[in-house]
């Protein structure tokens, strides 16, 4: 404990404000705000990390989308995991209660109303524990609904509470890929299934039960599975408003999973009557015509008559751009039809992700990354290829919207200085604010927009690269501040105008520190050239660009103070540090901290997602290995000095700790001052909340003692 108190000490010592690792990880988290069919009301939940009880609390909250005010929401986020409001009501609500009283390990499905929740009674038992919940309320009166689970390959669904436990614990393969993200693959896949609570009968469970709509889709290589994994839910799949057609994604089954990132969407009737079939797959109008990439965010316009997606071009680049695309879709008999399929603002030098409609089923909204912030758009179904959107929205990051009934935009967002907020606009005039966590949560107290900078310089492609600055609380102008360098990972990611728990620059900069985040070559959200620009170029042209910017920061940012700096990255941005090290710009700096990062690229398919090794080596390692060989870090040994912490965690399957204890091993062989930290329950991210404390605590010992903001660096305790 000694150790923590140490990083606090050191803040309090100067008198400032300033938020401390403690604070960031023990301050109140929210979800975005989900706003009733009226747009009247709208809940999120809130979740709080307690280091004084060893333990994390929750609750459910409405916000009241007039006044702005916040009551509690008194469904107990214990028992209860998801809330849908119900399509047609005022503030009728479905949810899913984690407890199913019949079958261990199911769930159960209760309706009810926001205002009086106590009333609310249990409509459907589950057998497993299915989530991601999504409903339709029919014309008949009958609920429709979506959720989605793992299901043996029979098809049932599959309860791990009930599965028969296996007499040995060898996992055997045959095919690529074995691991996954955290991982092992087993033989069990996700699967969307459907049900109707009848309207006649209490809303109960209809005769049929749960049918898995991925039943009968035939694949040669690759067995059908919604929602993608690792990070796919119930965005992976939708049930058109009427509740009679079902859209779900799926990776290409004629196409090895690891290899390729192509992936398709079906649609399907509701009923069953007919096996869902690849609208864009092989073979039809989309993918005749040239896209054939990964596809995502199947949308059903409110009026049940078209659909929105979106799809990158390329089968195994999983950067290329996503472009936005609409179609009509119709019911004849068990058959979908559909028709003027349509790319819309197809130009647009941007990656629409999350797609909304609007109310009229005229125009859809979309989020996308645009400089350092993800931010709002409109598209009209009527526009051309060569329409540019303009944002809606400004400074901060977008973490989630949703349309009201009235076309204004009820906003979830983030950035550097806040955690969440809400806010409703309309693109026009100032949003009206509905709630800011940087007025409320005491952990935020001192940060503010006014800590936050951005600046351009000239990289080595000779285009204007962006940057992004965070400065200590405590700044006074007439100062100097050590630089903490911070390179994303990626490569193809961003430093963004967020609010992150894990990578939190006001965290970093209150150390002490003025934080330089950059953008280079690689980067997302300005433009598909910079992001391109970096296949087969991993060492080349951002690390020409770090060390532009270096330049820049050393002439122009009087404040910061580059003699005695430090810098760390994560995934991506470990490979660079670990790039970095061996190279001159390794000598501009007092401490390194790699997290996660590739040391030695002769080791790249170790990884799993393999069509990201083939596409950014631009080519594989049997046929083009000098690739591989071009940009490894483990061939600059002889110029590593730094002092190097060096995190890598277990669970990280993605890139395999033996990166990270190669790395180890030898800058400790030859005598680079060195600490090397391991979490054994933590994948490529640390997301405990204790873990990550530590992380915090350990690193910031290191980089402070190495920079000179802080104090003695402890010889590591032996009961650690
Ligand atoms: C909002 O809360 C304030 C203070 O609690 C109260 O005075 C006001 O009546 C509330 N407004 C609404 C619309 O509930
Ligand atoms: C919430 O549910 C949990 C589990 O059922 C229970 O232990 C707890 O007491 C409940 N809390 C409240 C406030 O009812
Ligand atoms: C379904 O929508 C209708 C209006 O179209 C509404 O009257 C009904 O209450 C809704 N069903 C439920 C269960 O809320
Ligand atoms: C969840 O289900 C359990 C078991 O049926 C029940 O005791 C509890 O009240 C339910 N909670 C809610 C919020 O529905
Ligand atoms: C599917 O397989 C599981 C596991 O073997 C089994 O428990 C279940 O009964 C099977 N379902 C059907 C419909 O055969
Ligand atoms: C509900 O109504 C449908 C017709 O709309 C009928 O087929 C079904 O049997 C009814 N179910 C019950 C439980 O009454
Ligand atoms: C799947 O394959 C079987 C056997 O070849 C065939 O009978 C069936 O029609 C196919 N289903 C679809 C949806 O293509
Ligand atoms: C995976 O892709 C590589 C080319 O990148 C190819 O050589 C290999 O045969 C593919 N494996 C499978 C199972 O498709
Ligand atoms: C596409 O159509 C061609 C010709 O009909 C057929 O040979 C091929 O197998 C089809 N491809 C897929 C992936 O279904
Ligand atoms: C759109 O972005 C620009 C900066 O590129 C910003 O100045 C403008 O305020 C944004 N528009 C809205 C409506 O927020
Ligand atoms: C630095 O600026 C602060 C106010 O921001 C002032 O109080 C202080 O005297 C200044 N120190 C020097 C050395 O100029
Ligand atoms: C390698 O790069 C060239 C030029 O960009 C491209 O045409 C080719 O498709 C790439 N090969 C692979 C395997 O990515």
């Amino acid at each position: 404990m000694a150790r923590y108190l140490g990083v606090a000490a050191a803040l309090v010592a100067t008198g400032a404000l300033a938020i401390t690792p403690e604070q960031m990880l023990s301050a109140p988290r929210r979800s975005e705000a989900v706003p009733n069919p009226a747009g009247t009301i709208a809940f999120f939940s809130v979740s709080q990390y307690s280091f004084d009880e060893q333990s994390s609390s929750s609750a459910y909250k409405l916000l009241d989308l007039e006044s702005g005010n916040i009551t509690h929401f008194a469904l107990n986020s214990s028992e209860v995991n998801e809330i849908m409001w119900i399509p047609g009501s005022e503030t009728g609500i479905i949810y899913i209660n984690a407890t199913n009283e019949e079958t261990p390990g199911g769930v159960s499905l209760w309706i009810g109303d926001a205002l009086n929740p106590s009333e609310s009674t249990l409509v459907a038992s589950l057998d497993a524990p299915f989530s991601g919940l999504k409903v339709a309320n029919t014309s008949s009166g009958d609920l429709h609904f979506l959720v989605n689970s793992l299901a043996y390959p029979n098809g049932t669904a599959y309860n791990a509470e009930l599965a028969p436990t296996p007499r040995n614990t060898g996992r055997l393969y045959s095919d690529i890929y074995p691991r996954h993200w955290d991982t092992w693959l087993t033989k069990e896949r996700y699967a969307v299934f459907a049900g109707t609570l009848s309207a006649n009968s209490s809303f109960a469970l209809s005769g049929s039960g749960m049918r898995n709509l991925l039943r009968g889709i035939n694949f040669t290589a690759t067995q059908p599975e919604t929602p993608v994994q690792p990070f796919g839910g119930s965005g992976d799949y939708d049930i058109s408003p009427d509740g009679k057609i079902i859209a779900l994604l799926s990776k290409a089954t004629h196409l090895n999973k690891a290899n390729f990132t192509a992936s398709y969407i079906y649609l399907g009737p509701f009923d069953g009557s007919s096996v869902p079939v690849a609208f864009n797959g092989p073979n039809t109008t989309a993918n005749n015509a040239g896209h054939e990439g990964a596809s995502g965010a199947p949308t059903f316009s409110p009026d049940s008559s078209k659909l929105a997606y979106i799809q990158q071009d390329g089968i195994y680049y999983e950067s290329d751009r996503f472009k936005l695309y609409a179609l009509d879709v119709g019911l004849k008999g068990s058959e979908v039809t559909t028709s003027n399929w349509k790319g819309l603002a197809s130009n647009w030098d941007r990656w629409p992700d999350s797609i909304h409609w609007a109310p009229d089923s005229k125009s859809i909204f979309v989020s996308a990354e645009d400089y350092a912030r993800e931010r709002i758009f409109n598209i009209p179904l009527t526009v051309s290829d060569s329409f540019t959107p303009q944002n809606l929205t400004g400074v901060t990051t977008v973490s989630a919207f949703y349309v009201l009934p009235d076309s204004s935009l009820l906003v979830s967002a983030a950035a550097v200085w806040t955690s969440r907020d809400f806010y409703i606009t309309t693109g026009d005039g100032a949003p009206k604010m509905l709630f800011s966590a940087l007025k409320v949560d005491p952990e935020l107290a001192g940060l503010g927009p006014e800590l936050f900078e951005e600046f351009f310089f000239t990289g080595s492609q000779d285009v204007q690269l962006h940057a992004l600055i965070v400065k200590p609380s405590s700044f006074v102008a007439n100062k100097t501040y050590p630089l903490a360098y911070i390179i994303h990972g990626g490569p193809q990611g961003s430093n963004a105008n967020s609010w992150s728990t894990r990578w939190n620059f006001q965290v970093w900069a209150d150390q002490g520190y003025v934080v330089v985040a950059p953008n280079p070559t690689g980067s997302t959200g300005f433009g598909q050239e910079l992001i391109d620009a970096i296949q087969g170029n991993w060492g080349s042209y951002p690390y020409e660009d770090i060390v532009l910017c270096w330049d820049y920061i050393h002439s122009n940012l009087s404040y910061i103070d580059t003699e005695n700096g430090i810098e760390a990255g994560a995934s991506y941005g470990g490979f660079m540090t670990n790039w970095i090290q061996g190279h001159d710009l390794g000598r501009k700096f007092k401490a390194l901290v790699t997290h996660d990062g590739v040391s030695n690229t002769l080791a790249d398919y170790a990884s799993e997602e393999l069509w990201f090794i083939r596409h950014d080596n631009n080519g594989t390692i049997w046929d083009a290995r000098e690739n591989y060989e071009k940009f490894n870090p483990l061939d600059h040994i002889a110029n590593y000095s730094t002092p190097h912490f060096v995190v890598h965690n277990s669970m990280d399957f993605r890139l395999p700790e033996s990166d990270g204890l190669a790395l180890f091993n030898i800058l400790q062989g030859i005598g680079v001052p060195s600490r090397f930290l391991n979490f054994p329950d933590e994948n490529h991210w640390v997301l405990d909340p204790e873990n990550s404390l530590f992380w915090h605590t350990e690193i910031f010992n290191w980089i402070n003692y190495w920079s000179g903001v802080g104090g003695p660096l402890d010889d590591i305790p032996v009961d650690k």
